[in-house]
């Protein structure tokens, strides 16, 4: 299955991420799958086609995003919501009438699969202590860049890979987002997990030795 953008914006947007991201989520095929950090929901509706495809509609799909630029997150690397491209600011503004950067928004991307999904608009360093995380076996771990922040996510996700589930950091080497390569360093090494880095440095696959 080829990843789609549906006219919005994604960090799977350079040739052959999106399409090389889905083949890594088909080789485990996960039933409960976990993406913190939804943004437009792009790769939300691609998780959600290709899940379908395997399992009809015995899959649960869970997101969790701020959904807001806000004072509580001003230090995070948010990625930038302004369209350059006038075609999709005349489609958002006066045709679907929505802010793509929305719960709402992304839940109208997601409509086809009503019953599998759940979002959740919030902070990771508040939410995750919430999610019973034992029965998912698949995260994207793509939300805050901030050192504590990607420290606090993975450290909600040890249970899934301690489940032997995966867990994919997007961002792994990202120049101007150090604490994302720092976190996961430190989050593998004083757990002895496997992490394998993936396209040059773009994912880290953590999973149990
Ligand atoms: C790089 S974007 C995610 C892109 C998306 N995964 C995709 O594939 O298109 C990062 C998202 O994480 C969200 N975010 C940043 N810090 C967060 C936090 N502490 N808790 C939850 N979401 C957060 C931002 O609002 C933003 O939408």
């Amino acid at each position: 299955m080829l990843y789609k953008k549906y006219f919005r914006k994604t960090s799977l947007k350079q040739k052959g991420d999106g399409d090389f991201f889905l083949e890594e989520i088909k080789k485990k095929k996960p039933k409960f799958f976990l993406e913190v950090g939804v943004f437009h929901g792009v790769t939300a509706r691609n998780v959600c086609e290709l899940l379908f495809r395997i399992h009809k509609d015995d899959f649960k799909y869970i997101g969790l995003d701020l959904f807001e630029e806000n004072e509580e997150n001003r230090f995070e690397v948010m990625p930038k919501t302004f369209f350059s491209n006038p075609l999709k600011q005349i489609y958002f503004k006066y045709i679907k009438r929505q802010d793509p950067y929305t719960m709402e928004a992304v839940q109208d991307l997601l409509s086809n699969f009503k019953a599998n999904v759940h979002l959740i608009k919030g902070n990771s360093n508040k939410i995750l202590q919430k999610i019973d995380m034992s029965k998912i076996d698949y995260v994207f771990l793509d939300g805050g860049h901030d050192f504590d922040t990607v420290k606090n996510d993975l450290n909600h996700c040890s249970e899934v890979i301690n489940n032997y589930g995966t867990v994919l950091c997007d961002d792994y080497n990202l120049s101007y987002a150090p604490g994302v390569k720092k976190a996961i360093d430190k989050f593998v090494e004083s757990h002895n997990y496997r992490c394998e880095i993936l396209r040059n440095g773009r994912f880290a696959k953590i999973e149990k030795k």
